[in-house]
């Protein structure tokens, strides 16, 4: 089964008009290293300007309501990321999760509400350093993914990206054996779950994914990937990432 590469850039809380000149270097980027699909989900106030900079890139969101309309003040719902230009939308982050108290429920609509509209969707996944020390992360993470997988899901709209709460943003990321062994068992599930599509789904790495370890990272067996947060901000950083998935 080949699954074309996936990468894409998480810029959470950053990005100003200003970082414009950065999404249409990282569209080149991606323009130039077709065998890869590679997007930047940034703030929601900078969908529409990144749209118009992002050259081979896709433009996502960072999360969306489950609702399409109502009294939820501050929140977006999947057609406004979509009216704005957005195709893609980050669903479940852990920061989201933690922050915004979302749960497996919340983020299984969410996943549906932006495949309603026509998103694709990333679904995240990914256990505590409390819960990796205690040995259970392959249980948490499959029950995890059990719970906030929607029905229907396929993989022609859905990918999953494994965040282990402890590397992001922390520098550190798991050893090889370990992002193997979950991606495994993430495969495994999806296939017991939706059958031979299973295989087809992408699942990708997300935490610390920097130009010194992509390359390292991206093959290993069962990734298909990468969810990138701090270095996807400059094309210097996330330019290596793109190539080193295209080799
Ligand atoms: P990081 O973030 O690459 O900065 O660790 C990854 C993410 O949160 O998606």
């Amino acid at each position: 089964m080949t699954r074309r590469k996936l990468v894409v850039g998480n810029w959470k809380m950053n990005g100003l008009r200003a970082h414009l000149p950065q999404v249409a270097a990282i569209g080149a980027e991606a323009s130039a290293h077709g065998a890869v699909e590679v997007g930047l989900c940034v703030p929601a106030t900078l969908i529409g300007m990144a749209n118009e900079a992002r050259g081979g890139a896709f433009i996502g969101g960072q999360d969306c309501h489950v609702k399409a309309t109502g009294a939820h003040t501050g929140c977006l719902s999947a057609e406004m990321l979509r009216e704005a230009g957005a195709t893609w939308v980050i669903v479940g982050h852990s920061e989201r999760r933690a922050d915004q108290g979302e749960t497996d429920a919340d983020v299984a609509g969410k996943a549906l509400a932006g495949h309603a509209q026509g998103l694709k969707v990333i679904l995240c996944v990914g256990e505590s350093l409390e819960i990796r020390d205690s040995g259970e992360a392959v249980p948490f993470v499959l029950a995890q993914l059990e719970a906030s997988l929607p029905e229907g899901a396929a993989a022609q709209w859905l990918s999953i990206a494994y965040e282990p709460v402890w590397c992001i943003g922390t520098g550190r990321i798991p050893t090889m054996e370990q992002i193997a062994e979950m991606h495994s068992a993430i495969r495994g599930a999806l296939v017991k779950r939706i059958g031979e599509d299973g295989n087809a789904m992408r699942i990708l790495y997300g935490g610390s994914v920097n130009a010194a370890n992509a390359a390292e990272v991206f093959a290993v067996a069962d990734v298909d990937g990468g969810l990138v947060g701090g270095a996807s901000l400059k094309v210097d950083s996330f330019g290596p990432i793109i190539e080193a998935a295209a080799a």
